[in-house]
């Protein structure tokens, strides 16, 4: 029986033909682990956001997934430009997105806070003009939501 699984993807900035398949893959595997299903939205609402942000934002970066039977833990560490105010960036609308990413639908702000809404943990490290790692968990005992 497997108890623990983890594995990565790589994401390479402004791929935009693959983005989502990282999110997509992990949304996968916890539904083939049997996971409950509103602990599998939370997760994959929290991936697709982060790995969206590495898409948009960053030159590369990897996807780090763990799932043990008490919490799916997901970082996002990539290279890139770094977030030189992360209490400004968790804002609820804020955003330095450029108009050919908000035409393509994306940009309105909210992928930091639907971060923190969905999970029940949030960590951002950032180094500017380096890059920033996002790591959220989502528990599986007692889903409190
Ligand atoms: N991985 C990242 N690297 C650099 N900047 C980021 C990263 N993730 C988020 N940001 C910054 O934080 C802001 C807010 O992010 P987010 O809440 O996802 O909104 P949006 O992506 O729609 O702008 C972004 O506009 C960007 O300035
Ligand atoms: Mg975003």
């Amino acid at each position: 029986m497997t108890v623990n699984s983890d594995g990565v993807f790589f994401l390479t900035g402004k791929d935009f033909a693959n983005a989502g398949s990282a999110s997509s893959n992990l949304k996968g595997i916890l539904e083939k682990r049997g996971i409950p299903a509103e602990v599998i939205r939370r997760a994959s609402i929290a991936a697709f956001e982060a790995e969206m942000n590495v898409i948009i934002y960053a030159v590369a970066g990897m996807m780090h997934y763990t799932i043990t039977p008490e919490t799916i833990k997901v970082v996002l560490q990539d290279m890139g430009p770094g977030i030189p105010d992360i209490g400004l960036a968790m804002q609820e609308g804020y955003s330095t997105a450029p108009d050919y990413i908000r035409e393509m639908g994306f940009g309105s702000g909210m992928g930091l806070p639907n971060i923190k809404r969905n999970a029940d943990k949030l960590t951002i490290n950032s180094v500017v003009g380096e890059g920033t790692t996002v790591e959220f968990v989502i528990s599986l005992e007692r889903s409190g939501r």
